[in-house]
């Protein structure tokens, strides 16, 4: 077994300020929302790997089919040393990259999940002798520390993630990326893209329910760290396309009119009957899109890959 070292970037108290900072202001704003990151505890991430086995959500399965016809090229053209992966989960398609990359001695791991880290980055270090795992529990939104392990570096930001940030904050984040990288190094991005509205609904709003379980988990999160009493069953689950801004929004809708309690925060927040939380935020993209969001963080899009259907892409660039 190789070395496993796991290192928490984010301070446990920070992440409480955080999470009490990002609950007071979202659900006092109008229209109230919450920030995404906070659905991922340690059911949080089990609920979403079960999301990326349903018959209706094709980003993991789009997405591995094209790490399984691509993963060569890729190792070549970023011929590095170092993966870096931001959002790594479960670290599953992940597999393909690193069996492809020969050259590779150490793997970095990066996600708000503990127990995600745990899980996906001891598995990896016992099953692949001679290569260092080095997991980072940090928050890719803020400035993004690095080990110091060898170049070239390729990061790797796969599930479509990024969709999950705002356009400014997406502008901001791949500022920082690009600021985290040296010359030669690279930077592999998965974008889902626009496609048929009943297509893209569907996957935020199973039949099963899984998603819906999803989203309300971000309510138990809160009720468990700030002594709240959302009531789960009180909400509904929304997913809706919004065709302007090229967007699902997920929102978590409540059936009556009722007062929610967050005792951590003395606060108490009345919603109307029908009236919406907005929990998260997956944005579609086209290639030009993509590109010029690139190009305006200082990275070149130098290869565009899709899976067959055209469903899914990922993008390899270089640092200007
Ligand atoms: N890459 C995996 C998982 C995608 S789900 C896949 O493609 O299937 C999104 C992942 O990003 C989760 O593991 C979640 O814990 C992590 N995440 C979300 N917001 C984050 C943040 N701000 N900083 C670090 N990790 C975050
Ligand atoms: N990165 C995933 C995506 O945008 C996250 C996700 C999938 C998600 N299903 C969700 C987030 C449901 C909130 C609710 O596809």
């Amino acid at each position: 077994m190789s070395p496993f070292r796991i290192t928490r970037i984010l301070p446990e108290d920070a992440t409480d300020a955080a999470l009490r900072a990002d609950v007071l202001a979202g659900l006092t704003g109008s229209p109230r929302t919450l920030p995404p990151k906070w659905f991922y505890d340690a059911r949080g991430s089990e609920l979403f790997e079960e999301i990326t086995a349903l018959p209706e959500y094709y980003p993991t399965r789009a997405e591995r089919e094209i790490l399984a016809a691509r993963s060569g090229e890729i190792a070549a053209a970023s011929g590095a040393r170092t993966l870096v992966e931001l959002g790594s989960g479960s670290s599953e398609k992940t597999r393909y990259l690193l069996d492809a990359l020969t050259g590779l001695g150490a793997y970095v791991p990066v996600d708000v999940s503990e127990s995600a880290l745990e899980g996906a980055g001891r598995a990896i270090a016992t099953e692949r002798p001679g290569l260092e795992v080095h997991a980072l529990i940090a928050d890719f939104t803020a400035a993004l520390e690095l080990p110091d392990t060898p170049g070239p570096r390729l990061l790797a930001f796969l599930g479509g993630t990024v969709g999950n940030l705002l356009p400014a904050e997406r502008s901001a984040f791949l500022t920082s990326v690009r600021a985290a990288l040296a010359p030669g190094d690279t930077l592999l991005l998965g974008t889902d893209l626009v496609k048929d509205e009943a297509v893209l609904v569907r996957a935020y709003d199973d039949a099963a329910g899984v998603t819906a379980a999803f989203d309300k988990n971000v309510l138990a999160v809160i009720n468990r760290e700030l002594d709240a009493d959302f009531d789960l069953a009180a909400f509904d689950h929304v997913a809706r396309w919004d065709p302007d801004r090229e967007w699902i929004e997920m929102r978590l809708r409540s059936r009556t009119a009722q007062t929610v309690k967050v005792q951590s925060l003395d606060l108490a927040v009345d919603f109307a009957a029908g009236e919406e939380l907005r929990t998260e935020v997956s944005a579609k993209f086209r290639e030009p899109g993509v590109r010029a969001e690139l190009a305006a963080a200082g990275l070149d899009l130098v290869h565009w890959w899709t899976d067959p259907q055209g469903r899914f892409a990922l993008s390899l660039s270089t640092v200007r």
